[in-house]
């Protein structure tokens, strides 16, 4: 089956979760766009929720699909919040942020009851690093001089060519051999002066929901 079949799968499974009165936290990229489809069908059938979208692109699909919207400062508590990612590990920590969205993301995460995220099963590694880099989203003042310090910790980093987030700033996409302590790499990359915030999700994801060619798979958090 073809990848954009997996997503579809996956996402349309993911919203399944979604009742009437639920504050909705919406993720950004390629297969939150099927689950904004899919929730834009729902809502014109009567399904009753607010979005909070995590960036400009969802929001404006969001807007089109019909999906009624609000803000985190408006609910500061979402029940659920259906996201992508770019790689899952076995302990469902996460690397995002390809879509430039990981600020707002990881916002609207901490600030989420519950966390499902949809992908399709490419998006599996063994260790978090494999195929990915983190991106790091660092303030434009300076960010030179923050991409040295940033060097220390990972492999190598690339400055995200002709990209400003919806903050403002930029993005340096770090390689890494490979990421064996994920919780520490995530505290000592932010730790860092200039740096805004990271791709690694850890220890935020409540369940995955895979699109594999075999069907649909549901890993929960210890279980
Ligand atoms: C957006 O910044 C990202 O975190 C996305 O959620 C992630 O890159 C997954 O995107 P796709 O669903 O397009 O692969």
């Amino acid at each position: 089956m073809e990848t954009e079949k997996l997503k579809q799968l996956a996402a349309e499974q993911a919203v399944e979760e979604v009742a009437s009165g639920m504050i909705v936290g919406l993720g950004t990229g390629s297969t939150i766009y099927y689950a904004l489809l899919a929730l834009g069908e729902k809502v014109r059938n009567g399904l009753d929720i607010i979005g909070i979208p995590t960036s400009k692109q969802t929001e404006e699909i969001a807007v089109q699909q019909g999906i009624p919207l609000s803000t985190l400062g408006e609910y500061p508590a979402i029940d659920l919040t259906i996201d992508g990612a770019d790689e899952v590990n076995p302990t469902l920590d996460l690397i995002k942020g390809a879509g430039g969205a990981l600020v707002r993301e990881k916002i609207i995460a901490h600030a989420s009851k519950r966390l499902v995220i949809i992908v399709d099963e490419g998006k599996l590694v063994e260790q978090l690093g494999s195929n990915f880099p983190v991106p790091v989203e660092v303030v434009p003042f300076g960010w030179g001089s923050t991409q040295i310090a940033l060097n220390q910790i990972c492999q190598d980093s690339t400055l995200r060519s002709d990209f400003v987030s919806d903050n403002g700033n930029y993005i340096l996409d770090c390689t890494f051999d490979s990421i064996a302590d994920p919780v520490a790499t995530e505290i000592a990359i932010n730790n860092l002066p200039g740096v805004v915030e990271n791709g690694l999700f850890i220890n935020r994801t409540d369940q995955v929901i895979i699109g594999a060619a075999s069907g649909i798979q549901t890993l929960k958090r210890n279980g």
